[in-house]
């Protein structure tokens, strides 16, 4: 069947049906085909278009269709049609006859697809957004248990300076809220009602936008209907929100996969998301984090793929348009389940405490501390710089740890360390300096772990 036969006389091809079709892809569309069919079907009968018989008769197909399809998830084995549309409307016309042939009454599939794009964006931003949630309240719980836990913080992955692991945690709450409000502005742009934009210049026919529009649940009526009909921003926007958070992800899988490396100790991945080698007995890899980790490569990917399809696309719509649900549905299920992979490998790693401890001392990146406490009794910072650092030269050619220092050590060292500087050797007392808003010190990290709390649980809401 196609819905535009009458202008043709010859035969297509095969090669292009196959081709050109998306039902393969757009099928996902199905639910939303159907209600936005049925929802249009209502308006055209309060218009007057279609009798309130013709009405009910197509209303009744669409219902009946929609109970079949959602009692069996295998609706679409063996079906074949250019695309959901196609196949609803001609599904349709088996079920209650002609009175389907009125369906598509003043309506384009331009319009069409716009609405179940839209449709699917608002509830793919809610879904990703619900598995956000779970991942932050994964992350909150675990810094909550290990509130007190110093790790070395790195810049260059050299050690750089103590902090606390809540603190370090807390900074991946802050980059996946910013994801979850993007994906929320996203849903909040793209609520917009396309139908009775028809194919780009608007129905002819007097349906109330307005009342289909509350219908569907959309928050407004789109201003215009050559933009909405050749607009895919919610797409891009879509795209540009799951790109971003796989980023984010991204960073976090490396780190894990870092800390988890003997050489570094911090962190032990549950063994249900790792892999051992076919050869080496001993390994144990990171794999559910690489997996993430590498995910990523598609989903920028797909948000490029998107960009250079719409790219220098006259107005309006444009079969290459179609070209927009594999990267729209891939992105979207990557995330999700990169999503819910990142939650569970937090939840089940497990810290050792003793190691990123040991690690923050004994790499001397105590030696900020012990330059500021210089700087705060009145030695210049420059100075100050410089003895720390001679100090801990002559540590490193020693073999001395900041352990073994003891304060007559450092006050022979220079005249201008005193006794009193000497607790600076151990890292908690250089945390308790940082209690700047924003900052690693114990006090400033409760409260921020408190306030953390408190956004995840007005979110959940
Ligand atoms: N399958 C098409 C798409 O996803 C539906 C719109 C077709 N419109 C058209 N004028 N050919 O973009």
């Amino acid at each position: 069947m196609k819905l535009w036969g009458g202008r043709f006389s010859g035969r297509r091809d095969p090669l292009f049906e196959k081709f050109s079709e998306s039902f393969s892809l757009d099928q996902r569309f199905v639910l939303y085909d159907l209600r936005v069919n049925l929802a249009y079907v209502k308006a055209l009968a309060e218009a007057r278009v279609l009798q309130p018989r013709e009405a009910g008769r197509i209303g009744a197909g669409l219902e009946a269709l929609r109970r079949e399809v959602q009692g069996n998830p295998g609706w679409a084995n063996g079906q074949s049609a250019e695309d959901v549309h196609t196949w609803v409307e001609a599904t349709l016309e088996r079920l209650v006859g002609d009175a389907a042939r009125k369906l598509r009454t003043g309506r384009s599939r331009n319009d069409l697809v716009a609405t179940e794009m839209r449709l699917y964006v608002k509830d793919a931003t809610l879904s990703l957004e619900r598995a956000l949630v779970a991942l932050l309240t994964a992350l909150v719980s675990k810094a909550q248990v290990h509130a007190h836990v110093v790790l070395p913080g790195y810049t260059h992955l050299q050690p750089a300076q103590p902090i606390l692991f809540a603190h370090y945690l807390l900074a991946y709450f802050e980059m996946f809220s910013r994801d979850g409000s993007r994906l929320r502005d996203c849903r909040v742009r793209a609520d917009e009602l396309p139908m009775g934009a028809g194919a780009l210049a608007g129905t002819t026919f007097p349906i109330n936008r307005e009342r289909l529009a509350k219908e569907l649940g959309f928050a407004r009526v789109a201003r215009n209907s050559v933009d909405v009909t050749s607009d895919r921003d919610p797409v891009a926007e879509l795209l540009f929100a799951c790109a971003l958070c796989m980023l984010h992800l991204s960073r976090w899988a490396e780190d894990l996969i870092i800390y988890s490396s003997p050489g570094f100790g911090f962190v032990e991945l549950a063994d249900a998301y790792s892999t051992g080698s076919s050869l080496m007995p001993q390994k144990k890899n990171p794999d559910s984090l690489e997996l993430i980790r590498g995910k990523c490569g598609r989903v920028f990917g797909s948000l490029n793929a998107l960009f250079v399809t719409m790219k220098g696309l006259p107005m309006t719509y444009n079969r290459d348009m179609q070209e927009d649900k594999e990267p729209l549905f891939d992105a979207a299920d990557q995330l999700d389940g990169s999503l819910e992979m990142a939650r569970v490998v937090v939840e089940s790693a497990k810290l050792n405490p003793a190691v990123p401890a040991a690690a923050a001392e004994e790499s001397w990146a105590i030696a900020t501390d012990l330059a500021d406490a210089l700087a705060r009794a009145g030695t210049p910072f420059h100075r100050a710089h410089q003895l720390a650092g001679q100090l801990v030269l002559s540590s490193l050619r020693a073999g001395k740890k900041p352990a073994d220092w003891t304060a007559e050590d450092l006050t022979a060292f220079a005249p201008e360390f005193t006794a009193e500087m000497a607790r600076y050797f151990r890292p908690a007392e250089g945390l308790k300096t940082r209690e700047i808003t924003g900052g690693s010190g114990p006090a400033a990290v409760s409260k921020a772990l408190d306030a953390a709390e408190a956004r995840l649980e007005s979110w959940r809401r």
